[in-house]
């Protein structure tokens, strides 16, 4: 069986609000080889990408909560020239760049609230 006939199913918890802090779930099952942007689109659940996945921005970061070692790709150079080679720790990944082999859970944060701390932090 080649990469691209295996199936993956890739479950989605999003945020959908900040104050208070709600989300939703979603699932999809999609081909072994696609991003985690590509299982999103499919699954109707919105990343922001800012740059297109070129990538330069980092705003597609999401958190892996299941599957980061065994079931996603492990970073290349852009990623890890964005994002530090930290992962491991971190349990985040650029959608746009993750490469999903089998099945994956991810945690998708409300781009404003990402935006909104970081704001915070800068003015600490
Ligand atoms: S969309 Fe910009 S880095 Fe992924």
């Amino acid at each position: 069986m080649s990469l691209n006939q295996k199936k993956c199913v890739v479950s989605f918890e999003y945020e959908t609000s900040i104050e208070p802090v709600t989300t939703q779930n979603a699932t999809v099952e999609i081909d072994a080889g696609s991003t985690i942007v590509q299982a999103a689109y499919q699954a109707g659940v919105v990343i922001q990408q800012t740059c297109g996945g070129t990538p330069s921005c980092t705003d597609c970061k999401v958190k892996i909560v299941q599957g980061l070692n065994s079931n996603i790709a492990p970073p290349e150079g852009p990623e890890t020239r964005l994002m530090g080679n930290v992962s491991h720790m971190t349990l985040e990944r650029l959608a746009c760049q993750a490469i999903i082999l089998g099945d994956v859970s991810v945690y998708v944060p409300l781009y404003q609230r990402t935006k909104k701390q970081s704001s915070k932090l800068k003015r600490k």
